[in-house]
């Protein structure tokens, strides 16, 4: 079909169906829309009807009708938990790549007097199958890890781990330095490796699918990352030595504020749980800084022992608290109702909030917040960095291990409680970001925050990238 010559790019978001991912892709619709480019996003079933109860994704305040949403079945029966290390489950290739290819090969996909075919596909870096229909078709592929640079880099370098033998762990000493990761030598021990990697044979599926993966990475036009040069510079350039077109766009949250402007902030939410706002209400009765908010993002479990240590921990530190309970957070089985001792029920009806779910941006941005006990999701860290907010870390998996490794050690924002979970260094973390270096970590957690607003400011590094990839998609139309 002819398609009118003036009609704009067509770009396919296929974002992996979980939180995290999803959110960052949505703010990148938003933003690609902002320059009449036309966006489709394709969602599961069930992350598009999450969204469609809880996110406001159909009110039109997307401040774009160019974008339109398709769904596509995740591949995992409707009652899966769909959480914890489950969900790695989810979009298995072998279920979803025939029923990807399918519809791109389908009517919806064909363009119209309206709309050109697709002609950019901007794929999560997990779904390989999909770069794969997009390098067969001809289609220009764009990958886009929604992790750290510096989480993907150690990922990219599997090789150079497996020959020094830094890989597999096998039970290993995990505080050994890592010393094949280039650029950061020095910085990583084994724990703060991407938990993948603690498996303790070479044959490990995640493994395996870490090497292929990077393989075909290399094989994209380009590569996005929600990341600012000021923040993984020294990484970025490192991974140019692989991969000449990098777009570093972030933080994504904050950049599609500067351009949609600050009113927008919390109105369109890609949430797949409802926020509950009065949690702000009982903020605004608390003193300035004197709030550390405490959430594990959306995949994260726990066991009931593992939340007595955090409640007891937070309780003893004397803080207030407001802390994030997904209905979904203990683990199954784990949840009986069981006694809650008085002297907890008693300190969090004095000094803490417990909500299913925050509007976290807005939650950050509050005066009264003065840390943030996170599990270092790269989301979560990015919108803390952007709010100026001191982080204590607990990683659950996956790429949360390097995250929280470079908030304690590089950034120098917080501290690194990974592979602990004990009341007593809780109290202590806690006593200690929010009172003893309470100023230290704000200085700097100041400095940095400036840094991330900057970079999304007009003629600010990510801007600048934004436009760059932008005119890239633009010269794609033959
Ligand atoms: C997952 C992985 O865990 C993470 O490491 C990876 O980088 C992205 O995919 P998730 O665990 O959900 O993400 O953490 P995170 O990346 O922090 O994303 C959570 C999102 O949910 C954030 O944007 C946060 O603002 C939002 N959120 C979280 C809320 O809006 N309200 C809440 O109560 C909690």
């Amino acid at each position: 079909m002819d398609h009118q010559p003036t009609l704009p790019p067509h770009i396919l978001l296929f974002p992996l169906p979980l939180q995290g991912h999803v959110n960052s892709m949505l703010k990148l619709a938003e933003l690609l829309c902002l320059q009449d480019l036309h966006v489709t996003m394709l969602v599961s079933d069930y992350c598009h009807s999450r969204l469609l109860r809880h996110g406001n994704i159909q009110s039109g305040s997307l401040l774009h009708p160019a974008i339109c949403f398709k769904t596509i079945l995740d591949g995992l029966p409707e009652d899966h938990p769909r959480v914890g290390e489950r969900v790695l489950e989810v979009m298995p290739p072998d279920v979803t790549g025939p029923l990807f290819r399918e519809l791109m090969t389908s009517t919806d996909f064909l363009g119209s007097e309206t709309r050109r075919p697709v002609t950019c596909i901007i794929a999560d870096g997990i779904l390989k199958f999909a770069g794969d229909f997009a390098l067969e078709k001809g289609i220009p592929l764009i990958y886009f890890h929604t992790i750290s640079a510096s989480s993907y880099w150690a990922s990219f370098c599997i090789f150079q781990l497996i020959e020094a033998d830094e890989i597999p762990l096998k039970g290993n000493g995990m505080d050994s330095p890592v010393t094949s990761v280039p650029g950061m030598e020095g910085l990583l021990r084994r724990r703060d490796l991407p938990s993948f990697f603690r498996a303790n044979d070479i044959n490990d599926p995640h493994i395996q699918l870490t090497k292929t993966g990077i393989r075909k990475d290399l094989l994209a036009h380009a590569v996005i990352k929600n990341t600012f040069d000021d923040l993984e510079g020294p990484v970025l350039s490192q991974m140019r030595t692989h991969f000449p077109n990098i777009y570093s766009i972030g933080p994504l949250h904050a950049h599609r504020r500067t351009r949609l402007g600050a009113e927008t902030m919390s109105t369109t939410s890609g949430s797949f749980w409802g926020d509950d706002r009065k949690c702000l209400t009982w903020l605004d009765s608390q003193p300035s800084k004197s709030v550390i908010y405490v959430s594990f993002g959306s995949i994260t479990i726990m066991t009931r022992e593992q939340h007595m240590e955090f409640w007891y921990g937070l309780v003893n530190s004397g803080q207030r608290f407001l802390w994030v309970i997904r209905p979904d957070f203990i683990a199954a089985g784990e949840d009986g109702e069981s006694q809650i001792p008085g002297e907890l029920e008693e300190a969090t009806r004095e000094r803490g909030y417990m909500v299913d779910w925050a509007p976290q941006e807005e939650v950050l941005a509050h005066p009264s917040i003065g840390g943030f006990l996170t599990h270092s999701g790269w989301n979560s860290t990015l919108e803390s960095i952007t709010a100026g907010v001191p982080m204590i870390c607990w990683p659950y998996f996956a790429d949360q291990m390097v995250n929280s490794r470079l908030v304690s050690e590089v950034w120098k924002l917080g501290l690194d409680m990974k592979d602990t979970c004990d009341r007593v260094m809780i109290e202590k973390m806690v006593r200690d970001v929010m009172e003893m270096r309470k100023e230290l970590f704000q200085e700097r957690a100041n400095q940095m925050a400036k840094k991330a607003k900057r970079a999304v400011s007009e003629d600010g590094s990510s801007y600048c990238n934004l436009n760059r990839l932008i005119q890239d998609i633009k010269s794609m139309i033959v």
